[in-house]
């Protein structure tokens, strides 16, 4: 197990921290999506709070821009009746040349039980966890190009709702998968939770070398990679993370990897198309597809709320249970 699959146990083997979705067994990610099921109901009640997490203080930490995974975190840790506090990068004192763990030092000396980490650099979640007081959890909510766990598994239970059983499903993953903390963290998800048709599609700039270890198939031609596919997940051009010229231009790379209505039909007829967002519209994917029948681009967000709900409350030690009721 990597380091990072390790910080997140405790001596007991209790998840602790939710760093990456590497090293966590079939059994706890089930437990998790089925926990994440309970809870969605709580998002369709009058009253959308349950009081599992009442008295505790989380902290969203972000120093990189985020519209879906910031807000679902603070809507899902308001729902379990949390005290949250959001703090982004040009409102913190790292920009006073404060390091992160001291910023982090700080803000546990004010009883934090929680901390959701979001970084532009690999590693840093990881590296506030291994410095985290026993009573504190960390959850990682996207690092560089590493990991994005909890994104993964809004993924992984959008795809259960839609089509049940995992393995026999063949799942497409199409873009920029070298930088893509996305990507690598479905892949880990994907094969624990028993896909064995697991295909990754995109130009050879932006497929990793030797990523057929992890148990995919890669495709430079998409028409091929997308034939007869369950499931179709479109990845954004990550040109914030990329150094010099990895690709011709906009045009040339949706001619041969945007999804088209066209490139569509070669799926499955009742294949679903999937986006982690944010999403370039006729860059990575066309208009009509991502607005269209197929598309659960919305449903992964609202998805989104009642998972992040089960991976704070297995953390904080509930058992989700209130969400039943
Ligand atoms: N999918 C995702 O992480 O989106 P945001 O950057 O908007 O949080």
């Amino acid at each position: 197990m990597t380091p990072e699959a390790s910080v997140q146990f405790d001596a007991n083997g209790r998840l602790r921290h939710f760093l990456t979705t590497e090293g966590i067994g079939r059994d706890t990610l089930i437990e998790i999506l089925d926990v994440a099921g309970s809870f969605i109901s709580v998002g369709e009640r009058r009253i959308k709070k349950v009081p599992l997490l009442h008295g505790k203080t989380v902290v969203n930490l972000f120093f990189e821009p985020s519209t879906r995974t910031r807000t679902t975190f603070e809507i899902a840790a308001k729902r379990l009746s949390a005290d949250v506090i959001n703090m982004n990068a040009t409102r913190l004192s790292t920009t006073k040349g404060e390091s992160v763990l001291d910023t982090v030092k700080t803000l546990e000396a004010m009883h934090t039980d929680m901390f959701v980490v979001r970084d532009k650099a690999s590693g840093t979640a990881h590296l506030i966890a291994e410095h985290a007081p026993r009573n504190v959890s960390i959850i990682n909510a996207g690092d560089g190009r590493h990991a994005h766990p909890t994104q993964a598994m809004l993924d992984m239970f959008t795809i259960r709702q839609r089509k049940g059983a995992f393995e026999p499903l063949a799942v497409a993953i199409t873009g920029d998968i070298l930088h893509s903390r996305v990507a690598r963290s479905q892949i880990h998800a994907l094969r624990q939770l028993g896909v064995s048709d697991l295909r990754l599609i995109g130009p050879a700039t932006l497929l990793p070398t030797e990523i057929e270890k992890l148990g995919v198939r890669t495709f430079f031609n998409m028409d091929e990679g997308v034939e007869g596919a369950d499931v179709l997940i479109m990845l954004r051009l990550q040109t914030e993370r990329m150094d010099g010229q990895l690709l011709p231009g906009p045009e040339e790379y949706f001619r041969y990897y945007g999804l088209t209505e066209r490139r569509l039909k070669r799926a499955r007829p009742d294949a679903i198309v999937m986006h982690p967002g944010p999403m370039n519209r006729g860059l990575e994917i066309a208009s009509s597809v991502a607005d269209g029948p197929q598309s659960v681009i919305l449903a992964q967000v609202t998805n989104g709320i009642a998972v992040r709900m089960a991976i704070m409350a297995k953390l904080l030690g509930e058992a989700g249970r209130e969400g039943q009721q």
